[in-house]
């Protein structure tokens, strides 16, 4: 496995597969499953590339940047374990020009959910996998369904702007419990980690309500909610719960075409996020 930071030079040679999978690191069985799709879409011949960099132009306070998890160390032992070609390891300072001067804005989708409450971490996420693109130059890019509106954004930015890229989406991978793997998991206490599984079970039991042919908004929503608040610790929040069209990521007054119900759930500080297909 080649470790890099310094750009390549050469354009990737578009005839054999070449697939990348952004990460900022912390790497943990949803990369996994991340990387063995990858490695599915690459074929054997092909190349995966994993890049792990802890984008700072996508966090909105310099606390949250700085208590997320750093684990290259393991993060390059998982890759190279699962068989991964290449990882990109750049430093800020490598990736990003001291006066670098220019970004991509999303104007629709990421004014919504997310978005709201995170000014400028769409804005951070479409210049940074942008530039991972056009410097890794794969052939097709994976991403998690868990960050659902990154993934939406991601496909707006490479249609709208002619990215010659495939991008797809990965199934979230869930802790037996039902929470969703991610790195921010690792900075709950043990109670709010235990407390964290009824966001899973509030996004199932709206889901259910599909099989009775129910359409209205408000019955999903309140369904959700009244799970996530019954007996949840004073400390559990809820940021948004949301019932949008997948596509446009705008509200939906009624489930007659292909919805996701989302939401945003903190314990004290830590802010967790999920969604299911409805
Ligand atoms: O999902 C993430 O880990 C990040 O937002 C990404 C796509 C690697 C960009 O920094």
């Amino acid at each position: 496995m080649l470790q890099f930071s310094a750009l390549p030079d050469l354009p990737t040679n578009p005839s054999s597969p070449s697939v990348l999978v952004p990460t900022m690191g912390a790497l943990h069985e949803g990369h996994s499953a991340l990387i063995r799709r990858a490695r599915e879409i690459a074929g054997r011949q092909g190349i995966v590339t994993v890049s792990i960099f802890l984008n700072p132009l996508q966090f909105d306070s310099a606390s949250d940047l700085a208590v997320y998890p750093r684990t290259l160390e393991a993060d390059l032992l998982l890759c190279s374990g699962l068989g991964v070609d290449k990882v990109y390891t750049p430093s800020p300072e490598e990736f990003y020009a001291p006066d670098h001067s220019i970004s991509i804005v999303e104007n629709s989708l990421s004014r919504t959910l997310c978005g709201t409450t995170r000014p400028g971490h769409f804005e951070g996420v479409c210049t940074v996998v942008l530039k991972l693109l056009n410097a890794l130059r794969p052939s097709a890019a994976i991403f998690g369904k868990k960050d659902y509106q990154q993934l939406a954004i991601i496909m707006r930015l490479v249609r709208d702007l002619c990215v010659p890229v495939e991008i797809y989406g990965v199934e979230t991978e869930r802790e037996p419990d039902g929470l969703a793997l991610s790195s921010r998991n690792l900075n709950l206490n043990p109670e709010h980690r235990k407390d964290a599984s009824r966001i899973y079970g509030a996004l199932l039991s709206a889901r259910d309500i599909r099989e009775t042919g129910e359409q209205r908004r408000e019955v999903y929503l309140q369904t959700a909610r009244k799970h996530l608040v019954e007996n949840a610790p004073s400390e559990m929040g809820i940021e948004y719960l949301e019932l949008v069209d997948r596509e446009t990521l705008a509200p939906l007054a009624k489930v007659t075409r292909p919805a996701l119900l989302a939401t945003a759930i903190t314990y004290d500080k830590i802010r967790l996020i999920d969604n299911i297909e409805i």
